[in-house]
């Protein structure tokens, strides 16, 4: 195709600095695919470098704690991309001597490696020609051609076919990321640089000046916000917190009690479910904080409340639960938004001789 070459033309003159650019090692490759799925190529960058000061190499990750692991990526979000990462590495070191595979169908067999995430490893890592397409490659090459699709997933698999078909023998791993830096830098959301572009002699949207109607909008996916209450129980200088479970949304985190309410729920209601939770009998003080948290798909209002405990019950097995010492907390996995309580607690006063960890 004629515009693969003066795309990799302008790629060599103008691609992006980034810490993993020009990298081999599959490996490595993996972990800055997974750390950019859903956060920002800025937000990464730093937390790339600590991680790759911790754990160089496959073997240094498939070793460490899952503990440690998930706080390496604390900050991050969407923790089930590091828990997958880490078994997806044990897997290979374990199945493969700690070599990563070089076959499609071996890659996307680990966990948390989708389609997009096996053409990235295989075509940076093997210069296997195998197409790597993620949302920057879909505005691009849906401008390109003036595609649309009959779901975003009919769109993307027809842009896979149309790239794989494009995909140049000797640098296929080049070839999907010029795409991508074209995407992120000149080939933008809203109003694209097409002065700037490499390509635009070859752009059937910008001939016809649709730039703007291509990719077609996705349609509005439906937030579901729920109101929390989380409640911060003290006693001489410990918290009580629980451990959320081992499935689901921030699965095994540490949090402060905290119990859904329904709209209008009374003080009453609450502290009765926040017992029923902790195995206390718990009176709600004055509120801390509002945090608001989002994820893909919902929405965490969570009012913050001091709360004492009116009798002291046994502690519940279920979910886990323990009084934590402010000074242990840097070595807990806080769940999301509590860590913010987490930090504002253990900057209050101390009693005397306690020492303040760092979180
Ligand atoms: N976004 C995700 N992975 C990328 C890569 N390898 N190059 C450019 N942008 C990216």
């Amino acid at each position: 195709m004629e515009f693969v070459q003066p795309l990799l033309e302008w790629y060599d003159r103008n691609k992006r600095e980034l810490p993993w650019r020009g990298e081999k090692d599959p490996y490595r490759i993996w972990v800055s695919e997974i750390m950019l799925q859903q956060t920002r190529v800025e937000a990464v960058k730093d937390y790339y470098g600590r991680w790759m000061s911790r754990f160089p190499s496959l073997p240094d990750l498939a070793a460490a704690p899952e503990e440690e692991v998930l706080r390496y990526w604390q900050g991050l979000g969407y923790y089930s991309r590091a828990r997958n990462l880490w078994q997806g590495v044990r897997e290979v070191a374990a199945s493969y001597g700690g070599k990563v595979p070089d076959s499609e169908a071996a890659v996307r067999a680990l966990p948390g490696i989708g389609e997009y995430t096996a053409g990235a490893i295989l075509s940076i890592a093997y210069d296997r020609p195998v197409p790597a397409v993620d949302g920057n490659v879909v505005r691009v090459y849906s401008r390109l051609f003036c595609l649309a699709g009959e779901s975003e997933t009919a769109l993307k698999r027809k842009i896979a076919a149309l790239v794989a078909g494009h995909l140049p023998q000797e640098r296929p791993g080049d070839y999907n990321q010029a795409l991508m830096d074209l995407g992120a830098t000149l080939c933008i959301p809203g109003k694209p640089r097409c002065d700037e572009c490499p390509v635009r002699d070859f752009c059937r949207s910008f001939a016809r000046g649709t730039q703007q109607e291509f990719p077609p909008k996705k349609k509005k996916s439906t937030v579901k916000t729920v109101e929390l209450v989380a409640a911060v129980i003290e006693r001489h200088g410990a918290f009580l917190l629980q451990r959320r479970p081992a499935q689901g949304l921030l699965a095994g985190m540490w949090e402060f009690p905290t119990v859904e309410i329904e709209t209008g729920g009374d003080a009453a209601a609450v502290e009765s479910a926040v017992g029923t939770r902790t195995g206390q009998q718990v009176r709600l003080g004055p509120k801390l904080m509002d945090l608001v948290h989002i994820f893909s798909h919902r929405r965490w209002e969570i009012a913050v409340h001091h709360s004492t405990m009116t009798v002291p019950g046994d502690l519940p097995p279920e979910p886990e639960t323990r009084w934590v010492n402010r000074k242990e907390f840097p070595q807990l996995v806080f769940a999301g938004p509590h860590r913010k309580i987490a930090k504002t607690v253990a900057a209050q006063e101390l009693p005397d001789g306690a020492v303040r960890g760092k979180l």
